[in-house]
């Protein structure tokens, strides 16, 4: 499990900047999956890629598993997901311990998801989102930080729940 302290106010990022980002979608986001592969890259980010990587319909819990397992365990440091909609693949991911996987629409909840929830896994709807507007929703959720403080005792919260509840 992602054992990772919540309770930082400080950044939460690697020393070295980048991130070991792992990315999945089904043949509702594998478009827009491919799309944003680039741009990681061009931001100095280590990319795993767990598929899907064409049109074929495939079913969405398998590779929503896939990268919320990576980040949960700490193999990966951020995950990123993309369906049709974005909400399997949300209600997939945070069924793993130490998942904050967050549906974003716009560049708004985009921040507030890392400000306020420190979201562990951004997750996005291929059939919902324009290009232009995903990709630049990627680079603000990478660049934002943690806020801390209150919302550090709210995540505690969420996590000492996931404890009680799931050992
Ligand atoms: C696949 O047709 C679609 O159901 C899936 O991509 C996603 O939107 C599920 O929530």
């Amino acid at each position: 499990m992602n054992k990772k302290p919540i309770d930082r106010e400080g950044p939460s990022r690697p020393a070295s900047g980048c991130f070991k980002i792992v990315i999945g979608a089904d043949h509702g986001g594998w478009e827009l999956k491919e799309a944003i592969k680039p741009l990681l890259a061009e931001l100095g980010h280590q990319i795993e890629d767990v598929g899907t990587g064409n049109e074929a319909s495939v079913d969405y819990p398998d590779f929503g598993m896939a990268v919320a397992s990576a980040v949960s365990q700490g193999k990966a440091d951020r995950g990123i997901l993309v369906c049709g909609t974005g909400i399997g693949m949300s209600i997939v991911a945070n069924k793993q311990p130490g998942i904050r996987a967050a549906l974003c629409h716009d560049l708004y909840t985009t921040r507030l998801s890392r400000e306020h929830n420190d979201a562990n896994i951004l997750v996005l709807g291929g059939r919902v989102l324009g290009k232009g507007l995903a990709l630049e929703m990627v680079t603000v959720w990478l660049e934002t930080e943690f806020l801390g403080g209150r919302h550090a005792r709210r995540l505690e919260k969420i996590r000492e729940w996931e404890e009680r509840l799931c050992g």
